[in-house]
């Protein structure tokens, strides 16, 4: 074989075990390989579409009829992240996306302690709803730090033993000052070291530290909504140059007045590098579509 296709099909070789690579799927079995790249795009990138405020907030603004809020976003995310009562009452089991299970709950806005939370659904009812991946928070630095940092480690057991990737929700409850490279740092490293495949936490200042001390895929999520979509733009773009794959970013999207034309923007930061400026623009043109 001549020379310059072989070194074609090298190249082509570690370009693919480079993307493999930056999903995260290169040295995993094969279910867990499998279901990481549900949710982690070939281009090593992902969308996920987080619905699962109201299993704290109850009700939440713009998802009070959640079917109504998912149904039109379903074909731009790559997965939604949801509980399990949501997911059978309002999302129809052949019109689906790969499904992120939130898992752990047992608070609410109004009772003593948000970080005091437990496991609320089984490793077998993950596999009955065939999802793609769990979820779970941890509170760093709360009163329940313990508690929550072994909620994860125990789930990350049951979930390597069928397969099933856990993504760790670093939460900050209601201390949003909390959202600095320092503490989101330390929150995403610890998450990694327990296992979890994928860590979700907030964009900040100095996000190339969080990134850096965190081995495994980082997410970013949205937190309140913002003054302007340009805002969120500028976020996103900011966070996916400093080596986060994506987001998992709700209110942002489904409380904006055109959260078709809000999540078609933010997608092609995502998957098309598209500027901030370029989001806002494609933002503007669909705005009239929604
Ligand atoms: C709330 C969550 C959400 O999944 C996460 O905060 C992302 O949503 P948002 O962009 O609205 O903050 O864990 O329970």
């Amino acid at each position: 074989m001549p020379c310059s296709i072989m070194d074609e099909r090298h190249a082509a070789v570690t370009r693919q075990q480079n993307r493999r690579l930056k999903r995260g799927i290169n040295s995993m079995e094969w279910g867990m390989a499998n279901r990481m790249a549900q949710v982690i795009q070939s281009d090593g990138h992902a969308l996920f579409l987080p619905v699962d405020h109201g299993y704290f907030q109850g009700p939440t603004r713009r998802l009070e009829e959640p079917r109504r809020t998912i149904y039109p976003l379903l074909p731009y995310a790559d997965a939604i992240f949801i509980t399990r009562g949501v997911l059978r009452s309002s999302v129809d089991p052949d019109n689906s996306k790969p499904v992120i299970l939130r898992v752990s709950g047992g608070t609410s806005m109004i009772g003593k302690d948000l970080a005091n939370e437990g496991i609320t659904t089984s490793m077998e009812e993950a596999i009955r709803l065939n999802v793609s991946a769990v979820g779970i928070s941890i509170f760093i630095g709360s009163d329940y730090e313990k508690e929550s940092l072994l909620n994860l480690s125990k789930l990350v057991d049951e979930g390597e033993k069928y397969g099933i990737p856990v993504m760790a929700v670093t939460a900050v409850g209601k201390e949003l000052e909390k959202r600095d490279a320092r503490y989101l740092a330390l929150s995403c490293r610890i998450a990694a070291e327990l296992g979890a495949r994928v860590v979700k936490t907030y964009w900040c200042e100095d996000f190339e530290r969080v990134v850096r001390g965190c081995p495994v895929p980082v997410v970013m999520a949205g937190g309140p909504q913002v003054d302007s979509e340009l805002e969120v733009f500028e976020f996103v773009y900011d966070g996916m140059q400093k080596g986060a794959i994506g987001v998992n970013l709700g209110r942002n999207i489904w409380q904006n007045d055109f959260p078709v034309a809000m999540i078609k923007a933010i997608r092609a930061i995502i998957h098309r590098n598209a500027s901030p400026k370029e989001a806002q623009q494609l933002y503007s043109s669909e705005k009239g579509g929604n």
